[in-house]
């Protein structure tokens, strides 16, 4: 062909144009990934791109420096108002002239990839399911009878190829006036979830909306409520932000709630509207946090487990309180926030609950093993989302297994003498010195650091509050490492320990971390108590791992992964000598901080990624606890510390 040739990096799709061609129009033909939310009217400035020249042996082209027309007007226009950033050009007007070389930057792609925090992570690629469109609209003409809303379908068919669309009765009320206040030049937030072959219109603003459109992930967990407020253009996450479950008022780990729930007639409606309320709380609170308007909310991702998943739906959980643990429906749901009463957002917004593994293994596992993907991994992943329940995976490409495990709230702070949640105040870390029996702690968001490590000497009294879950995962541990305790768990006298720190309480012994009491601060004490909840939980995770083990024939993993909101701040170390996680090399435990979350996420930005959780759901072999006899097993022989049964060679080293 004669006419010049067009390269796009960094796809390095390339073809032949005729002079003249809008570089949008070559992109679209070659199917580049070029965003545009005008259409190419030059005032989105959505489809910026960056043009090379001079000599690309690689490519075969050599650029001139006359390759692309010169400004016009609307460019022009654009850079006097806005400033484009130099080198960049307007993709939507820049015309080819010449044989050129074309790089898309990454904020100019629809399907941009979002770079997670844990380095090991696969980025997020973005294909949000809710998108803006720039239209002009015909006018109504007495000749011609048809309505807004019909001209608008037209409009966008025409030009976006949008075949058809539909519109709720909330939306048909501000449709007129906002297409006379526009000039019947409008923009429309479209919302194509991945089966539906119906657009629904979300909202529509007069010319081009400038403001962005948002989505909120939550992690509806039994104890907390975790939202991610997310960019759904860029991805990036503008707010997170977190709240104490209301339901715990009716009972503290899931199935006292579903006791509730019987004993109570209209309990679950009551549970339903506190979760409901707290959200739409949360939801007002992030974005004032992140300064946008609510109503730019349009979509919400839940995960959860299955108690939490009918309360949040309305359904009565009672079923999930006896075998056979049957759901409502583990498939995954589509549905308008307004029916969940989530009225703080945008009246339209959609939601997206994820699906549920089976009747006690819920969408936040399912969130896991969409963020962790243990069913692409090559080695046997053992993934552990440790929270009042555990979520367990185990799996590799071969199979992946899953459970649920009841730990019941103690990993979280709570039904700890001195526990509380990890925020400002709460010991997060501690070490005991094996020789003087003296701790060293750290607090969160306390700068009295002492040492490279950040631990403090015992003398720090200001901030502290409490011990969080992780800071009394290490502290049970550091007794034990400091000979302090034995491996039943039992805390010894001051006789036999030769420390005052072992103080008697009751019949039992406890250990003094620090005691400001005199100064009107708190006295943080580990109770024999606390260590027993403690070796409730961790027995009931080590015994779904080990069930998990079991089923796939094995008696060792190659690596574990540590997730949930504090599981990145569990220290390996630590974890297995309690005896949280089986023996392995302790380089091989990584943590994956709130995998659960992170799901959530990538199911916000991804539509397609939806669809892949739905089958990978379908082949997870689910493991119900609750009904195998080996976890009583198990569970039992775990209590110790670290184990009794179970060798533990690598901690031995
Ligand atoms: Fe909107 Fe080019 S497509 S400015």
């Amino acid at each position: 062909s004669t006419d010049p040739l067009v390269v796009f990096t960094p796809s390095g799709k390339r073809g032949h144009f005729p002079v003249g061609t809008p570089v949008l129009t070559a992109a679209r033909q070659l199917g580049v990934d070029l965003d545009s939310v005008c259409g190419g009217r030059g005032i989105c400035s959505k489809c910026q791109i960056t043009p090379s020249y001079g000599e690309f042996p690689k490519h075969g082209v050599t650029v001139a420096d006359d390759a692309l027309s010169e400004w016009n007007a609307v460019e022009q226009r654009y850079d006097d108002k806005r400033g484009l950033k130099p080198g960049r050009r307007l993709g939507c007007q820049a015309t080819v002239q010449g044989d050129i070389v074309i790089d898309v930057p990454p904020e100019s792609q629809v399907h941009k990839q979002v770079v997670r925090k844990a380095a090991s992570a696969r980025a997020i690629q973005m294909d949000p399911a809710t998108r803006l469109f720039f239209v002009e609209v015909d006018e109504p003409d007495m000749h011609e009878p048809t309505g807004d809303l019909e001209r608008l379908e037209r409009a966008l068919r025409d030009q976006w190829e949008i075949e058809s669309i539909t519109a709720d009765v909330t939306l048909l009320s501000k449709l007129q006036p906002v297409l006379r206040k526009g000039k019947f030049q409008v923009t429309v937030a479209l919302n194509k979830a991945h089966d539906d072959s119906i657009a629904r219109v979300i909202d529509i603003w007069p010319g081009l909306h400038e403001a962005g459109l948002y989505g909120l992930a939550i992690d509806l967990g039994s104890t907390t409520v975790a939202a991610h407020l997310t960019d759904l253009e860029t991805g990036e996450v503008k707010a997170s932000s977190g709240i104490m479950n209301p339901q715990i008022r009716f009972g503290e780990d899931l199935m006292s709630r579903v006791s509730y729930s019987m004993m109570n007639p209209g309990g679950d409606k009551e549970m339903t509207a506190a979760v409901r309320d707290a959200i739409n709380t949360l939801a007002e609170e992030i974005a004032k946090e992140a300064e946008i308007d609510a109503a730019l909310i349009v979509e919400v991702v839940f995960v959860c487990n299955p108690v939490m998943h009918h309360l949040l739906l309305g359904i009565d959980p009672v079923e999930l309180g006896q075998a056979p643990f049957a759901l409502a429906t583990s498939e995954s749901l589509s549905l308008e926030a307004r029916d969940l009463d989530l009225t703080a957002i945008n009246r339209r917004a959609r939601t997206y609950i994820l699906p549920c593994i089976a009747g006690h293994v819920g969408a936040d596992c399912a969130a896991v093993a969409l963020s962790e993907e243990p069913g692409k991994s090559e080695d046997l992943a053992l993934i552990v989302d440790v929270g009042t329940n555990a979520e367990i995976l185990l799996g590799d490409k071969e199979r992946v297994l899953a459970c649920s495990s009841p730990t019941g709230p103690a990993f979280e702070g709570a039904q700890i003498s001195s526990g509380q949640r990890a925020a400002p105040g709460a010991i997060e870390a501690i070490r005991i010195d094996p020789e003087t029996k003296e701790p060293r702690f750290r607090v969160i968001g306390c700068e009295l650091w002492s040492d490279e490590d950040g631990f403090d000497e015992a003398t720090a009294t200001t901030g502290i509050t409490g011990i969080c879950g992780s800071g009394i995962i290490e502290a049970v541990a550091e007794l034990r490492i400091a000979g302090l305790m034995d491996d039943s768990g039992l805390i010894g006298s001051e006789a036999q320990t030769g420390t005052g720190r072992c103080v008697p309480e009751g019949r039992t012994n406890s250990y003094l971390v620090h005691d400001s009491s005199a100064e009107g601060g708190p006295r943080i004490t580990v109770t024999q108590g606390d260590i027993r909840a403690i070796q409730l939980a961790k027995s009931a995770l080590y015994a779904g791992a080990r069930l998990l083990m079991d089923q796939r024939g094995v008696d060792k993993v190659d690596r574990v992964v540590l997730a949930g909101a504090f599981g990145a701040h569990i220290s390996s170390l630590h974890a297995m000598v309690l005896g949280m996680i089986p023996d392995v090399p302790l380089d091989k435990v990584m943590s994956a901080g709130n995998a659960a979350g992170t799901g959530a996420r990538i199911a916000l930005c991804n539509i397609a990624a939806r669809k892949e959780i739905e089958r990978v759901v379908r082949e997870i072999t689910k493991v119900e606890t609750a009904i195998e006899p080996k976890f009583q097993d198990h569970f039992v022989a775990a209590n110790a510390i670290p184990h009794k049964t179970d060798p533990f060679p690598e901690l031995a080293k």
